[in-house]
């Protein structure tokens, strides 16, 4: 009966252990589903050879929520979708400075060009870091870049409105941040104010005015009859940051087909960046 008894519990226990190790295997399950959308057995090599690669990364880049300032490179959470050289207090290159002017994005196809060839992508900048030849490793890494973020937070894209980066801060920040600063304020005078008031009486021209305009919602001027094109934009959420006014006045007409707006084009990077910190004076 003893002996009965023994194994009976021998056998509870390890029917016990089963369910804890099976109930183990589905929170590690699911904890993977959060990071990865596509199925696991599709990802997981991929994922493995990204991660693999990022450990060459490690020593000049912290990767991690922290953000640490600590290295020589900025750090990488939340890079993918965000514009170039852009971290608050990291002192980039005047050649990674120039590519933010640019309105340059870290996308699938300019972290590819980039980790191939560093310094043919970003002429003159100081990162020592020869390049991945392979562009299956390129991928995998881009893969596992992606999921250095919250996993409930989109990257930042053109209408999520949360990219809140000061594109023109480094500029104005560098050796000849004066220069920039008062070319940024002649241009607004010499070329916005044909159309649009820039002052805090907030009046409307042939252009909505102004003020407030860094950070306001598009469309949003009280008073202003928007074109149809604008207005739809403003109702999918565009949100006048940085980054979107840096699109806009590279290239008004494409940016909003349709507009109303006969904006000249801003063509040149750095006079476009010192405009945009301009706006961001109104208020
Ligand atoms: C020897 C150090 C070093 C290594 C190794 C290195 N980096 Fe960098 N990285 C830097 C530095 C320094 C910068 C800033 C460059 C500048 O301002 O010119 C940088 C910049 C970057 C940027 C631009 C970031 C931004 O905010 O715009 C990305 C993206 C990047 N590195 C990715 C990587 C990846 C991915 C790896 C691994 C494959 C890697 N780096 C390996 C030093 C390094
Ligand atoms: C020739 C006239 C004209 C000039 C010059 C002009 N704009 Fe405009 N701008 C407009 C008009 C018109 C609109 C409204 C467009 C619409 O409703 O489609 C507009 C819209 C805008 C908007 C969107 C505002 C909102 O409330 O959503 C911004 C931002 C803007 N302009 C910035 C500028 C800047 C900066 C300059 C100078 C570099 C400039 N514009 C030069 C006519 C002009």
């Amino acid at each position: 009966m003893k002996n009965i008894n023994k194994d009976y519990l021998a056998i509870a226990a390890a029917i016990g252990l089963l369910g804890l190790f099976v109930t183990a295997l589905n929170v590690f399950h699911e904890e993977l589903e959060v990071v990865t959308s596509s199925p696991p057995t599709q990802q997981q090599p991929e994922m493995t050879l990204g991660k693999r690669i990022a450990r060459s990364c490690v020593s000049c880049h912290d990767m991690s929520r922290s953000r640490s300032m600590q290295l020589v490179g900025p750090p990488l959470w939340e890079v993918f979708g965000r514009v170039s050289g852009v971290v608050p207090g990291y002192d980039y290159s005047a050649a990674h400075i120039r590519k933010s002017a640019e309105c340059m994005v870290w996308d699938e196809e300019s972290l590819d060009a980039y980790l191939a060839n560093p310094k043919a992508y970003v002429p003159g900048n100081k990162m020592a870091f020869a390049g991945l030849r392979d562009a299956k490793e390129r991928k995998a890494l881009i893969s596992y870049l992606k999921t250095l973020r919250y996993p409930d937070e989109p990257p930042a894209s053109l209408f999520t409105g949360n990219e809140t980066g000061d594109l023109s801060e480094a500029l104005f920040a560098s050796a000849e941040g004066e220069v920039w600063k008062s070319k940024g304020e002649e241009t607004v005078r010499r070329v916005c104010w044909t159309c649009h008031d820039t002052g805090e009486t907030a009046e409307n021209k042939h252009g909505p005015y102004l003020w407030k305009i860094s950070g306001r919602t598009a469309g949003t001027a009280t008073g202003f009859n928007y074109s149809a094109s604008m207005q739809r934009y403003a109702d999918q959420g565009l949100v006048w940051n940085d980054y979107n006014l840096c699109h806009f006045l590279k290239d008004p007409h494409n940016y909003i087909p349709g507009s109303t707006s006969t904006m000249p084009a801003i063509k040149d990077h750095l006079t476009r960046m010192a405009v945009i910190g301009t706006l961001r004076t109104l208020q």
